[in-house]
């Protein structure tokens, strides 16, 4: 199946300017959307996995069948404010604004091997901060997968310290 099909381009979306790709298409059909998380998977079987983490809100739609898939636990990263227990804040740019994310201090231990996940690979400033959380409490980022990556955009550039690897490139 040809996957990028899948993804619907949404211009001027959320801001005038940028050209919002829009997976929810991809996720209401089933045969894509076993396929891009089996695929997605298979990019990293051969990984020494602990955990998924997946970032709010569309890395949750990825990470958490990836996890299954996988058959790792998932963790979220959240926007700040939703995680209840002790938390770790970070703040960033985003190719459209400034962001926080939040992980809940406990969810990584020393040594654990982390998978990150998001569905879309930007400027990778989200992904940087989420590496940065993971490294802070010790955890060690073995990847980073994405379902697509703009690659004008040199996201792959500031994550040149990690394993990158996305399904679709474009
Ligand atoms: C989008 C996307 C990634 C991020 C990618 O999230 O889901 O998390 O931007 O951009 P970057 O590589 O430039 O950091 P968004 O903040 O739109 O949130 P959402 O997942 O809740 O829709």
């Amino acid at each position: 199946m040809n996957l990028s099909e899948k993804i619907r381009n949404i211009p001027d979306f959320p801001k005038e300017g940028i050209l919002f790709k829009d997976i929810t298409p991809l996720l209401k059909d089933s045969k894509a959307l076993k396929e891009a998380i089996v695929k997605l998977a298979d990019l990293f079987r051969d990984y020494e996995i602990d955990y998924v983490v997946g970032i709010e809100a569309r890395g949750f739609l990825v990470g958490t069948p990836l996890a299954i898939e996988l058959d790792k636990g998932f963790i979220p990263i959240r926007k700040p404010g939703k995680l209840p227990y002790d938390v770790l804040k970070i703040s960033y740019e985003l190719e459209y604004g400034k962001n926080e994310i939040e992980i809940h201090r406990d969810a990584i231990q020393p040594g654990d091997k982390v998978l990150l996940v998001d569905d879309l690979l930007a400027t990778g400033g989200t992904t940087l901060a989420a590496t940065k959380m993971i490294n802070e409490l010790g955890g060690e980022v073995v990847g980073c997968a994405f379902l697509l990556e703009l690659a004008e955009l040199s996201g792959r550039e500031i994550l040149k310290d990690y394993e990158v690897k996305s399904l679709l490139i474009e």
